[in-house]
């Protein structure tokens, strides 16, 4: 079934909120690659899910190595383990293997626990930290960092 967005998935910041949705979006596009049983659509899906996936960990690591979050290592961590379980099903896909049903399943329990647990906990300390940012930069009268959050 496909993954509807719902509201316990937003962490309020917008951009994070607007990537998780785009990784969503290629979890949703593999599961119908999947049921038209469209190898060649697999494969795509599966290197562009990768590709972006990875650059939003890249951005979400440095937002909380800005912010000083005091997990920031451990939560590197859990996105280095799962770029290596992804590595792996690129391989065995790579080398013929039928993993699309196995990999949809545990992109959508990966994904959705991650969001709601792991990447929930730094929301504060990043807000705070970019807040603080706001407070700074307000006085130069710039608003861009305003829109940055819902
Ligand atoms: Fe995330
Ligand atoms: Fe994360």
């Amino acid at each position: 079934m496909a993954i509807v967005w719902t509201q316990d998935l937003n962490t309020g910041i917008e951009v994070i909120d607007i990537q998780h949705r785009m990784i969503v979006d290629y979890i949703n596009q593999l599961e119908a690659a999947v049921k038209q049983r469209d190898r060649v659509a697999v494969g795509g899906v599966l290197v562009d899910l990768t590709d972006y996936t990875l650059s939003h960990f890249a951005f979400e690591e440095s937002l909380q190595e800005d912010a000083g979050y005091m997990f920031a290592k451990p939560h590197k961590s859990v996105h280095e383990v799962f770029a290596k379980r992804i590595a792996r099903y690129q391989e065995r896909h790579n080398g013929g293997d039928n993993i699309a049903e196995e990999l949809h399943a545990m992109l959508v329990s990966w994904l959705i626990d991650h969001i709601k647990r792991d990447d929930m906990a730094y929301v504060s300390a990043v807000k705070g930290s970019m807040l603080k940012v706001i407070a700074e930069k307000d006085k130069s009268g710039t608003g861009w960092i305003k829109r940055f959050f819902k």
